[in-house]
């Protein structure tokens, strides 16, 4: 078959600063996807659109394609209105766990198709399976049977959502071009929007631990996430939410999901709840049960309910013990005085380091490894007492995770507040 147009062509159209017309997005994004323009030509494309942007317009036709590559999620034969929320990614977010069991018990539906984690931030999916049993994998059939049954269902992405992310993000990982706003923005919103939810709640982390290092920029991502979500047609609001210090005091998979129980036995830290019932109060909203008051459903018990028949639904034991690191080094307060800084990237790659996450896709977790913060900022500590655990399998681990966190906290100084959650953008 004869090709439209010529990858060459498109690519010095952008180099130069024009924009691309619908039909050639369209072109260059499904011949991407079926090998029909080169690994080489896209990744100049790649490039030329993070030196040049792309207008509003180009960028909902590429998240278009992108969405058009594969197949979108039927949810017409859920019953409950459908909501979903995604974070950004940053140290100790294991909001997912808690929440999406909690929405559902307040009445929605919720269908995440989720990641496994790379580099310093945990995947959910990783979390997840350290409890014993429990699969990522899940049938489409059975993703709306278990949204009907249960009302939430959190399992890995099939090959089908966004082939054309698939390529392109492994292409960017590798071309210095993943740090585009429109690049991201397409990529996540892709995958969202073709999950099929009606509304969709985004966590934009901004700090040391996050994607997003700077306000400026984690508003501008969070502004363009929400314009493409409801150019198609899906109620996005976003929260951008602090992540210059881990959220909760654990990073690392089982760490995770026990802190997250402990969140739905009524406990749990208190930036975990405060977050998760924020979240919930968004996607509630979104999909219509703005009255439903989550924090009722965290105390009586009935968000532990659905938790324990998600888990179960997937072939996991909630009951079952979680498995944990065979060694662990304290690393104690230097002296005394108020804990005023906890570094999230410090923490996050001494968690990685430890085996908690990997370095290239095919590495496995290690599940039980990670760190356990026995201070958080705000905290009074005395001289030798125990501020974090590490958590490894390998003793040999510890070394390169102290490094990690060498300079990574504070003790004496100014405590700088910072709200939890920073602004909302809808
Ligand atoms: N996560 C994604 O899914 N895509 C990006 O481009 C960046 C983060």
């Amino acid at each position: 078959m004869a090709e439209p147009f010529g990858a060459v062509e498109v690519i010095r159209t952008k180099r130069d600063g024009g924009a691309l017309s619908d039909a050639q997005i369209d072109w260059v994004i499904s011949a991407y996807t079926r090998g029909a323009v080169a690994d080489e030509q896209m990744a100049a494309l790649a490039m030329a659109v993070l030196l040049r942007g792309l207008t509003p317009a180009e960028l909902t036709r590429w998240t278009a394609a992108m969405i058009e590559s594969g197949e979108r999620l039927d949810l017409s034969g859920v019953s409950r209105p459908t909501t979903d929320k995604h974070s950004t990614g940053g140290v100790g977010d294991k909001i997912t766990l808690p929440l999406a069991p909690l929405v559902a018990a307040c009445g929605a539906a919720v269908p995440q198709l989720s990641g496994r984690g790379l580099g310093h931030t945990g995947g959910t999916l990783d979390k997840l399976e350290s409890i014993p049993g429990w699969r990522a994998a899940v049938s489409n059939e059975d993703f709306v049977r278990q949204l009907n049954e249960v009302g939430a269902v959190v399992c890995a992405a099939g090959d089908q959502l966004a082939p054309a992310d698939r390529k392109l993000y492994a292409l960017r990982d590798v071309t210095g071009t993943v740090e585009s706003i429109p690049l991201i923005a397409s990529s996540i919103m892709s995958k969202k929007i073709a999950e099929g939810s009606a509304s969709l709640v985004l966590d934009v982390k901004v700090g040391t631990g996050a994607f997003m290092k700077d306000l400026a920029s984690a508003r501008e991502l969070a502004a363009t996430m929400v314009s493409l979500g409801t150019a198609h047609g899906v109620r996005t609001v976003a929260l951008l939410t602090d992540m210059s210090t881990p959220l909760g005091r654990t990073a690392g998979n089982a760490l995770e999901v026990a802190e997250s129980v402990e969140v739905l036995a009524g406990g749990g830290p208190a930036d975990v709840v405060a977050l998760t019932l924020a979240l919930a109060r968004e996607m509630l909203a979104g999909a219509g049960l703005p009255d439903v008051d989550p924090a009722e459903a965290l105390r009586d018990g009935r968000a532990m309910d659905v938790w324990r028949a998600m888990i179960a639904a997937q072939g996991g034991d909630p009951a079952a013990p979680l498995p944990t690191a065979r060694e662990r080094h304290v690393v104690a307060a230097p002296v005394s005085g108020l804990l005023t800084r906890l570094d999230a990237l410090a923490v996050g790659v001494a968690a990685w380091r430890l085996g908690a996450g990997r370095a290239r896709k095919e590495d496995a977790v290690a599940a039980g490894a990670g760190v356990v913060m026995l201070a958080k900022p705000g905290d009074e500590v005395r001289e030798g007492q125990p501020l974090l655990e590490l958590h490894a399998d390998d003793p040999a681990l510890f070394g390169r995770a102290l490094e990690a966190l060498d300079g990574g906290y504070d003790i004496g100084g100014e405590l700088t507040p910072t709200p939890l959650v920073i602004d909302r953008i809808s």
